[in-house]
């Protein structure tokens, strides 16, 4: 079994040059820095935006994952391309209206990003089957989006199983990422469940020896 691809998580930290020197100490060993975006209306917080994000691109080696919790994705992902998203991530119940959903993850390809579709814990595979052609990381949200901190729900062990089947009947090339209240024995078991890819929040940020702990998550 492959290890599996670790991104700390920018929210536990609340300024652009704290998220900076963050991801600078981490970027030996972890794969890539997730960057929670909030807009303070899909989510109640609200973050840093893409002119934050094109700081951390220009100072930092680390690729970045960017995590899109905004209302509507559709009129920013411009400038999160721009900014320097190597991953960059819309949320499923951010579209009403299917057809743009797709407009964007193809979008998103196109600007040679790797296009990312997440799911709230409410959401279920079976909506989301018809759109997996068009993605490259699937993010299953194992918390409600919003803020680091939160406890794992034991129930998203089932929908990972669901999706590593799905990937595998359909030989999809998608990346299974899951994010939310992760701890070691967690990731392990999502690991044997068939997730290629975690994010940590709290468990990283809160850790004395934080290489370590990105080493214990995979
Ligand atoms: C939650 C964010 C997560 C968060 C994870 O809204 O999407 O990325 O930072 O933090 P932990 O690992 O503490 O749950
Ligand atoms: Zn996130």
């Amino acid at each position: 079994m492959d290890n599996l691809i670790v991104a700390p998580s920018t929210d536990p930290i609340k300024n652009v040059s704290e998220i900076i020197e963050y991801a600078r100490s981490l970027q030996h060993c972890a794969d890539f820095l997730h960057c929670d975006i909030m807009d303070g209306k899909f989510v109640e917080n609200k973050t840093y935006t893409y002119k934050g994000l094109k700081e951390v691109n220009q100072r930092t080696t680390m690729p970045l994952d960017v995590h899109l919790m905004v209302e509507s994705p559709s009129k920013c992902i411009k400038d999160y391309l721009l900014a320097g998203a190597n991953i960059l991530t819309i949320h499923f119940e951010a579209y009403k209206n299917k057809k743009l959903l797709v407009r964007d993850l193809k979008y998103i390809r196109k600007k040679k990003a790797l296009a990312g579709l997440s799911i709230k814990p409410s959401t279920l595979v079976a909506d989301i089957l018809p759109y997996l052609c068009f993605v490259d990381v699937i993010l299953v949200m194992s918390v409600e989006p919003g803020k680091s901190g939160q406890e794992f729900i034991e129930d998203i062990y089932k929908k990972i199983v669901e999706l590593s089947k799905v990937k595998n009947d359909y030989k999809l090339d998608i990346k299974i990422e899951v994010d939310g209240g992760i701890t070691p024995p967690i990731s392990q078991k999502l690991k044997m469940f068939g997730a290629d890819m975690v994010v940590s929040g709290s468990y990283v940020f809160n850790s004395d020896n934080k290489e370590l702990a990105i080493d214990e998550l995979r």
